[in-house]
C-alpha cells in the first residue's frame, strides 16, 4: 500500500498512520520518513518482523538495525546508560544522532545482527515520531533502499526501491539533511564516532570532550565496528570519481570537463566561487556543503536515470557536515580519485 501522506487533510493523516502502527503491531514492515533519510521499519522487538527487513532490502544479515524511539525513555532498551549518553541524548534528541549502548535482553539478535550493543535514535520528525509511537514505541529500521544503493530522500524514491516488497510506503517529504545519522558508539573508554553525519565531530566534542574517528577505509577483512561500513554503499551505476586538489583547479577543470563530456555528470560544490556559471543539463552546481548534502543521494540517482555513465564530484574539506559528505562520495566513488593539478 502507498500512502501518499504529502497535502492531506490531518483525518487521512492519522488515519494513515494507525494503521501503519497496526502493521508494525502485528508484525509487518513499513518505510517512512525521518529527518536524515527515509527507512524501513518493523517492531525492534519482534525477531521475525525483523527479518523481513533484511529480505525486502536484500540486506546482509550480520549488518545491525538502528531502533527508533520516540521519546528519551529507553531504560527497556538497554542494560546501562553512561552518562556521556545522557548528555549527548539531552543535546542532540531529538535529531540525527545514534548512540551505541549495551543491549538489553528484550531485544532479539536478529535487530542488532547478533551483537551485544544497540544504536538507539529519536528521529525529528513528526511523522516518523507518530508511527513509533502508534507502532508500539521501538521501531527497527535502516534506511529505506535496496541494499547498496544510495538511501532514499524522496517518496518517489523509496517507492521504486521497495513498493511491491513492504506492506505500506508512507510518503510524506520534509527537509531532510539527506545524510544517515552520526553514529557514536559510548561502550568504551573514549567515545568513539562510527559513522559521521549532521551532528558533527565538533558539535560532539563541545559537550562530551574527547572523541575518536578512523576515517581510514575499511579492509573487507577486517570485523567492522558498525558492520555496515564494509559493504558498498551508495553507489549508483554510473561510474564515480571524487575529483582532489586546490579548489581553484578543481573548478576550472571540472567546468571544463562538463563542456567537454556531456556524458558525464559534473557536481561540483562551493559554487560561490562561480557566480556567473549555472547548473547546466550535466553541471550541477550546490553553492555550499549544506545544500549539497540535502541532494547528493537524489542527484546521484538521477545520474542512472538520466543515463550518465560517468559521475565527478569536486572534494570538499573534510571539516563539520563536510566530513560526512565525504564519507557517502567516497564510498559512492569506490574510492576513486582523481587529483587536478
Ligand atoms: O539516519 C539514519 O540513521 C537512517 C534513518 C532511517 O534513521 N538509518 C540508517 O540505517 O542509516 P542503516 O541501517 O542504513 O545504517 C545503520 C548503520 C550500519 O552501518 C550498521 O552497521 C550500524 O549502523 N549499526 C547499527 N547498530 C550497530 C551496533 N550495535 N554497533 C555498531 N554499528 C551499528
Ligand atoms: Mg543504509
Amino acid at each position: 500500500m502507498k500512502a501518499d501522506l504529502n497535502g492531506v487533510g490531518e483525518a487521512s493523516y492519522n488515519k494513515a498512520i494507525e494503521s501503519a502502527g497496526e502493521i508494525i503491531k502485528t508484525g509487518g514492515i513499513v518505510a517512512f520518513p525521518t529527518e536524515t533519510v527515509y527507512g524501513l521499519g518493523a517492531d525492534a522487538l519482534n525477531g521475525d518482523a525483523v527479518k523481513l527487513i533484511f529480505k525486502a532490502k536484500g540486506r546482509p544479515a550480520d549488518n545491525p538495525l538502528i531502533i527508533h524511539v520516540c521519546d528519551k525513555n529507553i531504560s527497556t532498551l538497554t542494560s546501562e546508560i553512561p552518562n556521556i549518553a545522557l548528555k549527548l541524548m539531552d543535546e542532540f534528541w531529538p535529531g540525527p544522532l545514534t548512540i551505541i549502548m549495551k543491549k538489553s535482553s528484550v531485544i532479539p539478535y536478529e535487530t542488532t545482527a547478533g551483537l551485544e550493543t544497540v544504536g538507539i535514535r529519536m528521529p525529528d520528525n513528526k511523522c516518523a515520531q507518530d508511527l513509533i509511537k502508534a507502532g508500539g514505541g521501538f521501531i527497527a529500521a535502516p534506511s529505506a533502499n535496496i541494499s547498496g544503493r544510495p538511501s532514499p530522500t524522496t517518496f518517489e524514491r523509496c517507492v521504486a526501491d521497495l513498493d511491491g516488497r513492504v506492506e505500506m510506503i508512507i510518503g510524506k517529504d520534509s527537509e531532510m539533511v539527506g545524510l544517515e545519522s552520526t553514529i557514536i558508539d559510548v561502550t568504551g573508554v573514549i567515545p568513539e564516532v562510527l559513522r559521521p553525519g549532521a551532528v558533527t565531530l565538533e558539535m560532539l566534542s563541545k559537550v562530551i570532550g574527547d572523541v575518536a574517528f578512523n576515517g581510514v577505509r575499511m579492509n573487507p577483512e577486517d570485523k567492522p565496528k558498525a558492520p555496515g561500513m564494509k559493504y558498498t554503499h551508495y553507489s549508483p551505476k554510473a561510474e564515480v570519481t571524487i575529483v582532489v586538489g586546490k579548489k581553484s583547479k578543481i573548478t576550472s577543470y571540472l567546468i571544463d570537463l562538463a563542456e567537454k563530456d556531456p556524458k558525464s555528470m559534473i557536481i561540483l560544490v562551493n559554487g560561490e566561487v562561480l557566480k556567473k556559471i549555472e547548473s547546466g543539463d550535466n553541471l550541477i552546481i550546490f553553492n555550499n556543503i549544506e545544500e549539497a548534502s540535502k541532494a547528493i543521494f537524489e542527484t546521484l540517482r538521477s545520474a542512472d536515470d538520466k543515463g550518465f555513465n560517468k559521475v565527478f564530484i569536486s572534494a570538499v574539506p573534510e571539516t563539520g557536515l563536510g566530513l560526512a559528505f565525504m564519507n557517502r562520495v567516497k564510498k559512492s566513488a569506490g574510492y576513486r580519485f582523481l587529483e587536478v593539478e
